[in-house]
C-alpha cells in the first residue's frame, strides 16, 4: 500500500516539533551510537526530514567528511538547511532514497530513521543502500512496527479503529519484521537488532504521545477515514485517562521501533580479497563473477578474514558472515 502522507510545510513543522521531544531524541542517540560516525567519513541520512540527525552526523564527520541529506519533501529540506547552516560537511538534496544518484561504494555509512517505512518500493531503497556502501560500510535503520503499538483506552475498539486508519499514513505497517530478509537478499549482513522503546505514561505536551495523538487525529479525520466526533472523543478520553493517571502508550509487548545495523559484505573474489576453500553451488565456479560459494573464507588486507556460508546467487540461503581472522577496526565485529 502506498503512503498517503505528504510532508507539506505544516506537516514538516509538526514532525519537527514531535521529533524534538526527548522521547524521539533518545531514539536518535541510540541510532547515532550504533552507526558510530567517524571524522572524515562519507555518510548519508536517508529521508533526513528536519535534519536533526544530519546535524549530529555533520558534527561527527567534521569539515573533512560529507553528510548527504536526502529527502523528497522541500519543506523538510528547508528545515534541515536552517538546522545545518554553517556546517560545511552537509549537502542536502531533494531526492528519492530508492534512486540516489551517488556512485557505487561511495559511502562509509548510511542511516534511515523512520523513513524507509514510507517508501513503497522499499526493496529498491535497501538495494540502493547496498550499492552505495563500500565493502565494510555500515547502515542503521529504525522503523516502527505499527502492528505492535499499545495505546490504552477504555473504549479499546475505538482506539483500534483509529490506529488502523492511521496505518494508511505509511507504505509498510510492520517493516521491522521483514527488514532482515530485505537486507540479506542484497548482500548486507545484519549484525545487530535492537528494540528502541518509547514509553509514555503521561500526556505532557513535551511527550511523543501528546504530539502524535494530535497528528493521528488530524490525519485520520483529514483523510476521511474517521469522523471528527469519533477522533475528538478519543482525544478527550486520552485527556481523561491522563487526569486519572491511567494514560498508557507503549511499544510493548513487541518492539515499536526496531533498529537494525547492517554491514556491507566484502565482495567475493574482487578487490584483492584472497579466497580459500569453499564448495561451488553449481551455478558458477567459486571466485567467478557470479561468485557462488559455500563456507568460504576470504582474507582482506585491512579487515581480516571472514568466513561465510552465503551463496550470492541465492540458491543456498545465507547465514551472517563471521570474522574468523584477526580483529581490525573496520570489521563488523566492532559493532
Ligand atoms: C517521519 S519523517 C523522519 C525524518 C527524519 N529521518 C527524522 O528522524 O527526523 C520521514 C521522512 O522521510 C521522507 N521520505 C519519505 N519517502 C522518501 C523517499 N522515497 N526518499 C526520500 N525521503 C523520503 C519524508 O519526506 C520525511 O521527511
Amino acid at each position: 500500500m502506498a503512503s498517503s502522507m505528504t510532508f507539506d510545510k505544516a506537516a514538516a513543522l509538526r514532525v519537527e516539533a514531535l521529533y524534538a521531544t526527548p522521547d524521539v531524541a533518545a531514539t536518535r542517540v541510540a541510532a547515532f551510537h550504533a552507526l558510530d560516525p567517524r571524522p572524515g567519513e562519507q555518510v548519508a541520512d536517508l529521508g533526513c526530514g528536519p535534519g536533526f540527525m544530519t546535524r549530529e552526523l555533520a558534527l561527527a564527520v567534521g569539515p573533512s567528511g560529507r553528510v548527504h541529506g536526502l529527502d523528497l519533501s522541500a519543506p523538510m529540506l528547508a528545515l534541515a538547511r536552517a538546522r545545518c547552516a554553517g556546517l560545511p560537511a552537509v549537502e542536502l538534496a531533494e531526492a528519492d532514497m530508492a534512486a540516489m544518484g551517488l556512485p557505487n561504494g561511495s559511502l562509509d555509512a548510511a542511516v534511515a530513521l523512520q523513513s524507509l517505512e514510507y517508501v513503497p518500493g522499499v526493496a529498491c531503497a535497501v538495494a540502493e543502500v547496498a550499492r552505495l556502501l563500500r565493502p565494510g560500510g555500515r547502515a542503521v535503520v529504525l522503523d516502527t512496527d505499527f502492528g505492535s503499538v499499545v495505546w490504552h483506552g477504555r473504549d479499546q475498539a475505538r482506539v483500534d479503529r483509529i490506529l488502523v486508519a492511521y496505518d494508511a499514513h505509511i507504505a509498510h505497517q510492520s517493516l521491522p519484521r521483514v527488514l532482515g530478509r530485505l537486507a540479506t537478499e542484497v548482500g548486507l549482513a545484519v549484525v545487530r537488532r535492537e528494540v528502541v522503546p518509547i514509553l509514555n505514561a503521561s500526556l505532557h505536551p513535551n511527550t511523543y504521545a501528546h504530539g502524535l495523538a494530535l497528528f493521528i487525529r488530524d490525519f485520520v479525520v483529514g483523510s476521511g477515514r474517521v469522523l471528527a466526533e469519533e477522533a475528538d472523543g478519543w482525544l478527550a478520553e486520552c485527556a481523561a485517562l491522563d487526569a486519572a493517571g491511567e494514560f498508557f502508550h507503549e511499544p510493548q509487548p513487541l518492539p515499536v521501533c526496531a533498529a537494525q545495523a547492517w554491514l556491507r559484505r566484502p565482495p567475493f573474489g574482487r578487490r584483492g580479497g584472497r579466497q580459500r576453500g569453499g564448495r561451488s553451488c553449481g551455478r558458477g565456479p567459486i571466485g567467478s563473477p557470479t561468485g557462488c560459494c559455500w563456507s568460504m573464507t576470504t582474507t582482506w588486507p585491512s579487515s581480516g578474514t571472514y568466513g561465510t556460508a552465503r551463496c550470492p546467487c541465492g540458491r543456498w540461503r545465507s547465514t551472517a558472515p563471521k570474522r574468523v581472522g584477526p580483529a581490525s577496526p573496520t570489521t563488523w565485529s566492532t559493532w
